[in-house]
């Protein structure tokens, strides 16, 4: 029976379905960078009434499925793995979007366009597998500065002169600290015949280059097998060899090779072919470059990176600048070890020492760690600025002597209970470098016996390298109190 109440009831639901737009559809954000790029992201959105799934195509490079997707009236609310978290709200013909990084909050407009447009182009055939022949470059681990950690994708070509005076003048350029890497961000597009080119921020690479190289340093690049870069930039897919060209003819000295939209051209098993590519470009550019494989650890990349000429791939995903990732990633090296030696090493990501997210002892693990696993030193501070006591710390020779042993061993876990870890490293004058590790949140006791760190009797000599004294070697071995998440670092001579 139709009542005034079933009447006022459809009447309401038609209004509250009129309500409820539709988020289906492809939107996209546009991002204005300095340097005149602009960036795209879009939100690929299927809704069936209450129900929102779909994906982000963050920078318009790496696909990120929706987490948490919520719809509450006619807004919805969704995050991905990168850590954004968004509400969008429709208005018209556009979606206004408030997004959630860490504490920054920003808002954009979204505008629907055709689902095409968030497409990748077609993937392209790869050259045929063959061995890369060894560079000869980095018989030790690069060393050296880049400008990811510190200034993201915002670096420019005053700041990338700065640092190169800054590493010169404050003595870590003499301490080994050579390669100026330019990360993601310094991208431009390209010219009508295909040569990629630098966006406003940086006017002349090649100038650039010169001046790195005046004050005795060298000049690092960086760029993606994939069409865009993890930030939305140009990369190289397609343009292989004209870009080794290119960046051999600005002298660039090394490449960081970032995969980020790879993944969404070639599939997982195309991942050596891909870094093949490029390491034949560089073998044949006519300019001795360092090649650093980014591709976060993906399919065992240490049983082949020396294959395709690598020397030095990541070996995991982006390091923070906190405890708790640091200390994840580093500790998990002990394994690779087998994998590390004079030409190609594992890279367990920049360091973060000076950047203020963690305590002096804790920085002072990280780096010992890292020069404990023959790690490339990448500094990730700004070093224009940096306190006397960091500048201290990344410039202590004797630490820095056991990452650049020309032995070319990584270090290893032998021994591991109650969160105090035990590390060797063999040395090329026959003795071995020693960390006792306190991974607790408090202080403890860490020892160990001449036994456990390789020696078969008393070591002739032990130097405490943070302490910087020499130490008489009595008993089986040596104990000491170690502060909550500190180290202490040994050199044992037969
Ligand atoms: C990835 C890499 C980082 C950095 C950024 C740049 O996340 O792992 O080291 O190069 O891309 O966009």
């Amino acid at each position: 029976m139709i009542t005034l109440k079933s009447i006022a009831l459809g009447l309401g639901l038609m209004v509250l379905s009129a309500h409820a737009a539709d988020l289906s559809g492809t939107w996209r954000i546009d991002t204005a960078k300095r340097g005149g790029v602009v960036t795209h992201t879009y939100f690929v959105l299927q809704q069936k009434g209450r129900v929102l799934t779909g994906k982000v195509v963050i920078n318009g490079a790496v696909d990120l499925p929706l987490r948490n997707p919520k719809i509450e009236g006619s807004d919805a609310t969704f995050s991905m793995d990168w850590g954004n978290s968004y509400r969008v709200h429709p208005e018209g013909n556009t979606l206004k979007v408030a997004i959630r990084w860490g504490t920054t909050k920003t808002e954009a407009t979204a505008i629907r366009v055709p689902q095409a447009e968030a497409n990748p182009p077609p993937s392209q055939m790869l050259p045929a597998m063959a061995v890369v022949r060894a560079n000869g470059l980095a018989a030790t681990p690069p060393m050296g500065w880049s400008s990811w950690n510190h200034f993201g994708d915002g670096i420019d070509d005053a700041d990338v002169r700065g640092i190169a005076d800054a590493l010169a003048g404050s003595g870590l350029a003499k301490a080994g600290y050579v390669y100026v890497n330019i990360d993601d961000g310094w991208e431009g597009g390209r010219d009508a015949a295909g040569n990629i080119v630098p966006n406003a921020k940086f006017p002349n690479m090649k100038a650039l280059a010169d001046y790195v190289h005046s004050r005795g340093l060298k000049l690092g690049l960086y760029s993606s097998p994939g069409p865009l870069t993890c930030g939305g930039y140009e990369g190289s897919f397609g343009h292989e060899d004209q870009d080794a060209r290119t960046f051999a003819s600005w002298g660039v000295d090394y490449l960081k090779y970032d995969w980020c939209s790879a993944a969404r051209v070639y599939s997982d098993a195309d991942l050596e072919q891909a870094y093949q590519w490029m390491g034949q470009a560089l073998a044949r550019c006519g300019r001795p470059i360092v090649y650093s494989l980014c591709e976060y650890g993906m399919r065992d990349v240490w049983t082949w990176g020396p294959r395709v000429g690598a020397n030095l791939w990541r070996t995991a995903g982006d390091i923070q600048d906190n405890w708790r990732s640091m200390s994840e990633i580093g500790f998990d090296q002990s394994r690779l070890a087998p994998y590390a030696g004079p030409g190609h090493w594992n890279d367990p990501d920049m360091l973060e020492v000076g950047n203020g997210g963690m305590t002096a002892t804790e920085y002072r693990t990280h780096f010992s760690l890292w020069c404990m696993l023959a790690a490339p030193l990448i500094l990730g501070n700004d070093v224009r600025t940096m306190a006397p006591d960091t500048l201290a710390m990344l410039s202590n020779r004797e630490v820095i002597a056991i990452d650049q042993d020309p032995l070319g061993r990584q270090g290893r876990r032998v021994a591991s209970s109650g969160g105090i870890e035990v590390w060797t490293k063999p040395l090329a004058d026959g003795g071995e470098a020693v960390a006792v590790f306190n991974r607790n949140d408090r202080e403890a006791a860490g020892s160990f016996t001449w036994a456990q760190v390789g020696f078969a009797a008393r070591p002739g000599h032990v130097r405490d390298l943070w302490a910087k004294r020499d130490l008489a070697p009595a008993g089986e071995g040596l104990a000491q109190r170690i502060p909550a998440h500190g180290m202490w670092m040994l050199r044992l001579g037969r």
